[in-house]
């Protein structure tokens, strides 16, 4: 029997109140989620029923709760997660609400005047009637709009250090530093500065430092003074667990308040260590960062880069051979972000100070078989599809071919990609796009339309 553990500020048994575990499944079930609250219920049906074989409804003068059975042991942690992350973002949503609800008719007719409540211009409409009506509710826009005001003031004081300025995501997250952020001001860390592009290296807003990844002193000259660092390092594991955990021991002694991980990726939270290789170093600096004080870790998580999608590396999509090749069912969904909307929901993350912990984004979310399909709708070309097995022949398949080849990554590290994408505990569960309204993501229809066939499938490898 698995009650669901949440934190004890949203546990409550008074019927008025909105969240409360303290009840135990009925005979047979597995697990059980209460809230009084309808909308809550919802979606946390729309959530769980997917994965469980039988669920129940009922009443009871403690509000509405439902029970599931036949869960599937491994998905019982993912689906507790997706719980506690709603119940977090409903709670901050509601949160909105309440304040919202006390502002004066004035306060918001300021606002409007000052162009800052698009959301109430005209439509007379309040927000709690706006956020009662929705199901799941991004923030509302007046409180966007408060934020990004209160964002611009603090900017003065935004230095944003990166480090590993010279790769191609320091490349896209300086761009749209640049441009949407006047007032950051940017240190640029590089090993190598001779590479740096002429364009930034005489820019006024940005100072290029040259260090080591393992040289502290170094380091520390190019954080002084900054609030944040975004670590963009791609390298060995030295590099990425030794070379990063350096990095966070300079910021913590320049006293930089948040450290952006080099993870751009699928959830690697629920992986085991030695499941996906590529992810090992990430759990490792999310482990340190958990252990630091004075330092707040951020992760951006994006799913895959659209750009390889298409490409050899993962290998659903031969493009010389037009062939599109997919394990199991095909129906489960990845999600996918373009390197620049990564990049740019980076940036974003950068300036806004309440912006910690795992950061979920997803420029679009499609099952494999979508990817074949919206191929040949950009393309004209009907793509060959092939089921080669189940999930399961792919695992044997990869162990096979890791166990064979362990030191020759590309020989099965596509394979690994394709195996644990499909996996749901790897998937974006608390997209925040909307937090960031100004980044305006391209599909992966958009992106083939940017491209022909052939760049399709190495846009990553020329990005
Ligand atoms: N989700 C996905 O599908 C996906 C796919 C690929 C990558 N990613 C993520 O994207 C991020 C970076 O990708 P990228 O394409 O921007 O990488 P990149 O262009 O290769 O840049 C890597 C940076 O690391 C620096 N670097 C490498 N070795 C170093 C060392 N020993 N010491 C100091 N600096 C070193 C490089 O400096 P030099 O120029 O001097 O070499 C460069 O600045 C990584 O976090 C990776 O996990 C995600």
């Amino acid at each position: 029997m698995n009650m669901i553990k949440v934190p004890s500020r949203f546990q409550s048994t008074q019927p008025n109140q909105r969240y409360s575990t303290n009840f135990s499944p009925p005979d047979g079930m597995e697990t059980c989620f209460i809230s009084s609250c309808q909308a809550v219920m919802r979606e946390i049906k729309s959530v769980c029923c997917n994965n469980a074989n039988d669920y129940s409804d009922f009443k009871d003068s403690g509000g509405t709760f439902i029970a599931f059975g036949g869960l599937a042991k491994p998905e019982l942690p993912n689906i507790r997660k997706r719980f506690v992350l709603f119940i977090r973002q409903r709670e901050h949503q509601l949160q909105h609400s309440e304040r919202a609800e006390g502002h004066s008719r004035q306060r918001r007719r300021a606002a409007l005047d000052n162009g800052e409540c698009p959301l109430f211009k005209g439509n007379g409409r309040t927000p709690s009637k706006r956020l009662s009506s929705s199901k799941f509710i991004p923030l509302p826009r007046y409180k966007q709009a408060q934020r990004s005001t209160k964002t611009s003031a603090t900017m003065s004081s935004t230095k944003i250090a990166i480090a590993g300025f010279t790769g191609r995501m320091s490349q896209l997250i300086t761009d749209a530093l640049l441009q949407n952020h006047p007032r950051v001001e940017i240190h640029g860390i590089a090993r190598n500065v001779d590479k740096i592009d002429p364009k930034y290296r005489d820019s006024s807003r940005i100072r290029i430092f040259q260090s080591d990844a393992t040289d502290l002193a170094a380091l520390r000259k190019g954080l002084a003074g900054t609030s944040v660092c975004i670590c963009a390092y791609l390298g060995d594991g030295r590099l990425m667990i030794d070379g990063q955990k350096l990095l966070i021991d300079a910021c913590v002694a320049e006293g930089v308040e948040r450290y952006i991980a080099s993870d751009w990726s699928l959830d690697f939270s629920g992986l085991g260590y030695g499941d996906l290789p590529s992810k090992d170093p990430m759990k490792h600096v999310a482990d340190y960062l958990d252990q630091q004080s004075g330092i707040k870790g951020v992760h951006l998580l994006n799913g895959a880069f659209t750009e390889v999608l298409y490409s050899a590396v993962i290998g659903y999509c031969d493009v010389k051979n037009k062939t599109f090749t997919y394990y199991g069912s095909g129906d489960y969904i990845l999600d996918a972000t373009t390197m620049k909307d990564a990049a740019a929901y980076t940036a974003e993350v950068a300036v806004d100070h309440s912006a910690v912990g795992y950061i979920h984004v997803a420029g679009d979310s499609k099952s494999a078989k979508d990817l074949a399909a919206i191929f040949a709708k950009v393309y004209g070309i009907q793509l060959s599809v092939q089921n080669a097995g189940s999930l399961e022949n792919l695992r044997e398949n990869m162990t096979v071919a890791r166990r064979n080849n362990p030191q020759d990554m590309r020989k099965w590290i596509g394979s690994h990609y394709q195996y644990w994408m499909a996996q749901e505990k790897t998937r974006m569960v608390n997209i925040q796009n909307s937090r960031y309204p100004r980044v305006k993501p391209s599909s992966v229809e958009d992106f083939l339309r940017k491209h022909t066939v052939e760049s399709a499938a190495s846009a990553y490898f020329s990005a």
